[in-house]
């Protein structure tokens, strides 16, 4: 009898807290989460938001407009995937301001983020009347003109930082950069290139190329610019004008029927890699560079990458450490009394080879004497590479990268390093942005299994009303996504 009772009542009385436990969590979710800002907006950190606070969401509730913490002390403003927390753009990714209520966003026509006691950060010069977030990411101002229409003033999309998302386009005029810097893409008249920054003020080596293959379209001289698309249908557009392809470069999933999110991302290594949206996870999509000897600096200044075997270092008296570069890298060339001559070392290895070689100006030189001889007496030359075969000897004019062990033992390099001045410890940009990724995904995980359950609460309830239809709706999912990055942060510790 007492059991019976208890059966009856317990669904009830967990619904009820459920019920309960979720309008707290949906209310914590909605309540700083606007659709649209209109003029006067204001908003600062929360003290207490270890990961990232939302501001403005799109109609899906897939993306947010929000304060992304960085480094533990300083504040991005991000639009978010939120299931995943990943970044898809910055507003301000190379002056961050602090996670203090000094900072502060507000909308007045553009949208600001200032400290009121130092200076403006960043803003988008306009004078519009609302700030919104479409469900594409694009995070536009617009202007009202009349009731029904508005005018875009501004939108996200037109400045790209590291990712391009479905259906955005990348024109000539604007640039990805990899979050540390290092990296960028770039549009030329009819390729898409990657390029390297190792040397400030120094002018950019190109790695990678991809020259139009017009197989449909050609590329018409005076007609305009090319531009770049993630098309929905799994590949990488390149166009010109009208909607037909000068370049199709397919993803993996190219016409395979996914239904997935995709996004395009310059990563810290320089490689470009697309991906989709599982429902609980980015796959893997595309690949530009798959060899991981042919990116940019795999090993790091100084490093050598063995195909197949990992990383060593040129000299091969230093041992190979992942956290401290092989050699010293400064700023600067060796123009300059100081650093004249006596100041670095000369450093040869045999069995080497650029790993970009053919998109690098080559001189040709019948000895590797004279080769040498070129870059030795060249104050701006950090080293040369001499192919025996060709006769090409490539003079490199930024601090030496990774090169890639080759058997051909005739193919020799010569390397200026730098004397007296100590190791560095390696760039690590990005781990800040992992550690922030992760602790946000735990806090996004308790503020959706909230919503989630008030969800189905709702659907059952609905359903036991009505009858009616059941849809498999996305928060299962994102519960999923939710479970196995708890799983990551706690093994990781
Ligand atoms: C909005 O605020 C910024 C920063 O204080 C200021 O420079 C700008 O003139 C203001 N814009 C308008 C339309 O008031
Ligand atoms: C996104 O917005 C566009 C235009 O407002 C609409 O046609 C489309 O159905 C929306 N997509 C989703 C997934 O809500
Ligand atoms: C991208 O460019 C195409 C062709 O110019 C245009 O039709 C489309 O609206 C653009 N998309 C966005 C998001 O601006
Ligand atoms: C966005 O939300 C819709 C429904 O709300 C879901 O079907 C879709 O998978 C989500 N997309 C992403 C990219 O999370
Ligand atoms: C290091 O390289 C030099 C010059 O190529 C060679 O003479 C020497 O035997 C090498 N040492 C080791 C430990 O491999
Ligand atoms: C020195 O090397 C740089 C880079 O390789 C090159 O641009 C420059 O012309 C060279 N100068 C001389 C005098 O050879
Ligand atoms: C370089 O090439 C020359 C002529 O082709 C040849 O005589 C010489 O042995 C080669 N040197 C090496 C180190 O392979």
């Amino acid at each position: 009898m007492d059991g019976l009772i208890n059966s009856a009542i317990r669904p009830c009385e967990t619904q009820l807290l459920l019920f309960t436990t979720s309008i707290l969590f949906a209310y914590i979710t909605t309540l700083s989460t606007a659709q649209v800002l209109q003029r006067g907006f204001k908003a600062t950190p929360n003290p207490k938001v270890s990961t990232f606070q939302p501001l403005l969401n799109d109609s899906t509730g897939n993306f947010s407009l929000a304060f992304l913490r960085v480094n533990k002390t300083q504040l991005a403003l991000a639009v978010l995937h939120v299931p995943s927390s990943e970044p898809l753009w910055l507003a301000n990714p190379t002056e961050l301001a602090s996670w203090s209520d000094h900072t502060q966003l507000f909308f007045n026509g553009s949208l600001v983020i200032s400290d009121p006691h130092s200076r403006v950060f960043w803003s988008t010069r306009t004078n519009g009347d609302l700030v919104t977030l479409l469900n594409s990411s694009n995070l536009q101002i617009q202007k009202k003109l009349d009731q029904a229409a508005s005018s875009v003033l501004w939108q996200s999309f037109d400045f790209p930082t590291d990712t391009l998302v479905e259906n955005q386009n990348f024109t000539a005029s604007q640039s990805l950069i990899s979050q540390n810097g290092l990296y960028s893409m770039r549009l030329g008249s009819n390729f898409i290139g990657l390029y390297a920054n190792f040397q400030e003020k120094y002018d950019d080596q190109i790695y990678w190329k991809h020259r139009a293959l017009e197989a449909k379209a050609e590329i018409v001289e005076g007609q305009g610019p090319i531009y770049v698309r993630v098309n929905s249908d799994g590949y990488l557009g390149m166009y010109q004008k009208g909607s037909i392809p000068v370049d199709v470069e397919p993803f993996n999933s190219f016409q395979r029927p996914i239904d997935g999110f995709l996004r395009l991302r310059l990563e810290p290594d320089g490689d470009l890699k697309g991906y989709y949206w599982e429902g609980s996870s980015w796959i893997l999509n595309y690949q530009a560079i798959s060899d991981p000897c042919e990116l940019p600096s795999p090993c790091g200044p100084y490093g050598l990458c063995m195909p197949g075997s990992g990383c060593s270092c040129l000299d091969n008296r230093t041992e190979f450490r992942s956290d401290v570069e092989c050699a010293p890298v400064e700023t600067g060339d060796f123009c300059g009394e100081k650093v004249m001559k006596d100041n670095f070392k000369v450093l040869t290895r045999s069995g080497v080879e650029l790993p970009y070689k053919e998109l690098m100006q080559y001189e040709t030189a019948s000895s590797l004497e004279q080769c040498q001889g070129l870059c030795d007496n060249n104050c701006s030359c950090w080293g040369a590479v001499y192919n025996n075969a060709s006769r090409f000897c490539y003079l490199l004019d930024y601090p030496i990268q990774t090169l890639v062990a080759v058997g051909d033992e005739s193919k020799v390099g010569y390397f200026k390093v730098r004397e007296g001045a100590g190791k560095r410890r390696k760039r690590n940009v990005g781990v800040a942005v992992v550690y922030a990724v992760v602790g946000g995904v735990i806090a996004v995980f308790i503020g959706l299994i909230g919503f989630w359950t008030y969800r189905t609460w709702i659907r059952r309830k609905r359903t036991r009303e009505e009858e009616g239809e059941f849809s498999p709706g996305p928060y299962k999912n994102l519960g999923s996504a939710s479970f196995k990055s708890i799983e990551m942060s706690s093994s990781s510790r």
